[in-house]
């Protein structure tokens, strides 16, 4: 007899393209699945006390954007939901340098790999002052090197802006079909576009592909990085402070539900990894993917790291492109696996229909992408509450992640406006859509 094929025990709505909500059988309670994970809070920590060291030098590169000290976070927002409950914002499409949440992963290792470099030239000592990396020896000594990324666009602005800062030289490598005006403002801050005819994956390949036979290239690698992974993960330890602001104690009794925007699988698998860590089952990580691109409920459901979103007929084009990835990190899908509560996939028109309405309500400018997790939260809430309510009963403090789009640029932003679908389904557009054209923060 032939063996069966593994794909037909995949859910229906995933190989159909249909947004649905996913629970995930395979997770595991937080303590478990981290005594059983080869790193853990430690490494986190170690993060956090290395993003701490480098405040001087981002303050110093970019005066008047990041926080006190150098800090790189963004405010933690209060939204009201259409059942009369709080809906948090965790608002990372402000992220001070780049307005998106892969400056926590890319800026982090730009930064790592600088003081490694200077470190090893003598220009640095252990623990000193990484201000120094701004001085000009050390300019002279980055601008020998290059770094090299493959990205959707976020990733590559992020590990960009940073490059060109301290004077690294940066190759960016980006599908064909990546936004055109995520590759010019690449090209503004002095980075090289490379254009690849395939897609996200193929970008990648060719740039790690690239960087080997390199030895003054450095390759931040999207589908593999622990430094990503670690940068990510300490945004744990800035969301904590915020939530004790507000008095909210997560609880297992009363979890916090983070929605988070998934492509590769990276950002929320840290931000997911550093939130279990420091909160174990009292927070309940739920990431989202647009429906053509689910491709980390793929390797979940599948378990198989090799398979793509074109292997199950799906084609990978979305409108929210930083999600636009066909195959998860199966570096960090082997990590978090066991730690992720549910996946919900999200269709196009809810993303823009979303956008619109975060934007008209509530003046936040977000990307498609960054929209996907207040389109989950919809979901969960309303037309799949019974079975959320059978997999995990109420009550739990939702809270939406923000991902990017503060950056977008004024015409970008009014096609998506004018661009949406009006669905007409939750939640109700209150502004007249000529009231976009009030558009003048970001
Ligand atoms: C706006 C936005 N949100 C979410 C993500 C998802 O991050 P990851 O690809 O690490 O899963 C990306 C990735 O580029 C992004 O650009």
């Amino acid at each position: 007899m032939p063996a069966a094929d593994p794909l037909v025990t995949l859910p229906a709505p995933l190989r159909a393209g249909q947004p649905f909500f996913w629970p995930n059988p395979h997770r595991l309670p937080a303590a478990q699945a981290l005594a059983a994970c080869p790193y853990g809070r430690a490494d986190v920590e170690a993060a956090v006390a290395r993003w701490q060291r480098f405040g001087p030098l981002l303050a110093r590169c970019f005066p008047g954007s990041v926080g006190p000290g150098g800090r790189i976070d963004s405010p933690l927002l209060r939204q009201g939901d259409d059942h009369g409950r709080a809906l948090w914002v965790k608002a990372d499409h402000a992220l001070p340098i780049t307005a998106c949440i892969k400056a926590r992963g890319g800026v982090y290792e730009v930064l790592c790999h600088a003081e490694q470099l200077a470190l090893a030239a003598g220009l640095l000592t252990e623990g000193g002052d990484t201000a120094v990396l701004a001085d000009a020896p050390a300019r002279a000594l980055f601008a020998q090197h290059r770094v090299l990324v493959g990205s959707t666009g976020n990733l590559g602005y992020s590990v960009g802006v940073m490059a060109r800062a301290l004077g690294l030289g940066v190759d960016v490598h980006m599908s064909r079909d990546a936004k055109a005006w995520k590759k010019d403002r690449l090209r503004a801050v002095g980075a090289t576009v490379v254009e690849h005819a395939g897609d996200y994956a193929q970008a990648v390949a060719a740039a790690r592909a690239i960087a080997r036979d390199d030895p003054q290239a450095y390759f931040i690698d999207d589908e593999a990085s622990l430094l990503l992974f670690f940068g990510y993960a300490a945004a744990a330890w800035d969301l904590a402070p915020q939530l004790t602001a507000q008095g909210l104690v997560p609880t297992p009794e009363r979890p916090l539900r983070v929605y988070l925007p998934c492509g590769v699988g990276g950002a929320p698998g840290g931000v997911a990894f550093g939130l279990k860590c420091l909160f174990g089952d009292a927070v309940q990580c739920v990431f989202v993917e647009p429906v053509a691109s689910p491709c980390f409920l793929l390797r979940l459901a599948s378990g198989d790291d090799t398979l793509s979103v074109y292997d199950i007929g799906l084609n990978n084009q979305t409108v929210a492109d930083g999600l636009a990835v066909p195959r998860a990190s199966a570096r960090v899908a082997g990590l978090v696996a066991p730690l992720v509560d549910a996946v919900v996939t999200v269709a196009d028109g809810d993303l823009l229909r979303m956008l619109r309405y975060q934007w008209n309500e509530h003046g936040l400018k977000l990307e498609p992408s960054a929209a996907a997790g207040f389109v989950a939260h919809e979901m969960m809430a309303g037309p799949c509450a019974a079975t959320v309510a059978a997999w995990r009963p109420e009550p739990v403090m939702p809270l939406v992640w923000t991902t990017g789009g503060k950056g977008l640029p004024r015409d970008v932003f009014l096609a998506l406006l004018a661009g949406g679908p009006s669905l007409g389904r939750l939640p109700v557009e209150r502004r007249k859509p000529g009231e976009a054209g009030a558009m003048k923060s970001g």
